[in-house]
């Protein structure tokens, strides 16, 4: 008989957590898609984020007034804008502080600059509990530059994955290395051959992302071509090992690794979550 209970209890918890994961599945799915309608590409801003900056500005111009007309003026806008948040994303709606909203407006038509304090600053630790929660993963699969559908020539002039041209960067880095360790200058003269095609291959990719120069100047300009310069150089002339070996260190810092920093982390980070739509 204990046996059975047992059974049943523990189908009926099963069955319960199952429900919940489903449920929480649907809700981030819903959160998701009311999201993704707030930015680009279906949106053509991205209204979500710039909803944001409106609030934080509405929120210091009410703490700066000091004129009753003014604050109601700004809670006012305030209100309508912190209202969006569920229009936006219905789902959201309990995630707002919608009674000390109504304190702040009545506070603000009753001049109680006491209240219009206390109010505010309880939204504002309403305000932090969702940053907490949900803040990084929104603007990571929303904003994250993704690189997973970029496409870069090989040194054949053929298209290939960008994860494939990194592997081969790398080991045209390295196959320079292991030339000057084996005294072979030819390896090593032609891994840097196809090194600098690469990366002149990596650097027109930029502009699909970067409208302006200077992103692109800032690891694969000037510097970087001087780096290159002064590789081929030595291994001309056969200078000393550790010599060549530090311009090749400085080469892999100034346009591989300061890169990675700002885009591969980032992407690495984001890529997972944003398949799974996971946004809690
Ligand atoms: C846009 C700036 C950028 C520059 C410049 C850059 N990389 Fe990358 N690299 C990336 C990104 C983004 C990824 C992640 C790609 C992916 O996972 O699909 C990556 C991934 C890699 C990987 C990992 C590949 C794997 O197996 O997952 C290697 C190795 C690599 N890069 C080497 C290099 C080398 C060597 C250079 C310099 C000659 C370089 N990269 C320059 C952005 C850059
Ligand atoms: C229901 C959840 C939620 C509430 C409530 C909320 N935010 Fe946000 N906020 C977010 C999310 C998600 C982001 C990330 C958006 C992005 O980076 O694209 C964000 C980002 C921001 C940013 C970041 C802008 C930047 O520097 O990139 C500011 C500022 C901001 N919110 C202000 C506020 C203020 C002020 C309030 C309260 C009055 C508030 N938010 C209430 C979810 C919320
Ligand atoms: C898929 C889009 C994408 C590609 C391709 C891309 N970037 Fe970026 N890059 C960004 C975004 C977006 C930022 C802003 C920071 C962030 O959100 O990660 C950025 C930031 C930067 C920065 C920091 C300064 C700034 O302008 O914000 C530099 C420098 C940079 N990228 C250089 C490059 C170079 C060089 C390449 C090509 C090798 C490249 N990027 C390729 C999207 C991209």
């Amino acid at each position: 008989m204990r046996k059975i209970l047992e059974a049943i209890c523990l189908t009926i918890a099963l069955s319960l957590s199952a429900y919940a994961s489903s449920a929480d599945e649907e809700n981030t799915s819903a959160i998701y898609d009311s999201l993704s309608k707030q930015y680009k590409p279906i949106n053509k801003r991205n209204v979500w984020h710039h909803t944001m900056f409106k609030l934080r500005r509405e929120v210091q111009a009410i703490a700066e007034s000091n004129n009753d007309a003014d604050t109601q003026k700004w809670v006012s806008r305030f209100s309508k804008d912190y209202k969006k948040i569920a229009k936006m994303v219905p789902i959201w709606e309990s995630e707002l502080d919608l009674i000390n909203l109504k304190l702040l407006e009545n506070a603000a038509i009753n001049n109680n600059k006491i209240q219009v304090k206390e109010s505010l600053k309880e939204i504002k630790r309403n305000c932090r509990a969702c940053h907490i929660d949900y803040r990084a993963n929104v603007a990571a699969i929303f904003r994250a530059p993704d690189f997973s559908k970029l496409q870069l020539k090989n040194h054949k002039g053929k298209d290939q994955s960008y994860k494939k041209s990194m592997i081969q960067l790398t080991e045209q880095l390295n196959r320079i290395k292991i030339g000057l360790i084996e005294k072979n200058q030819e390896k090593s003269a032609q891994a840097l051959t196809e090194l600098r095609a690469g990366m002149q291959h990596l650097e027109d990719s930029c502009s699909s992302c970067h409208k302006d120069d200077e992103a692109r100047q800032f690891y694969l300009g000037a510097k970087s071509k001087k780096l290159l310069d002064d590789l081929q150089t030595g291994i001309k002339n056969n200078d000393d090992i550790k010599d060549i070996g530090h311009t090749l260190g400085s080469l892999a810092v100034r346009s591989c690794a300061r890169c990675h920093g700002v885009h591969r982390i980032v992407y690495d980070i984001t890529k997972d979550r944003k398949n799974e739509k996971d946004i809690n």
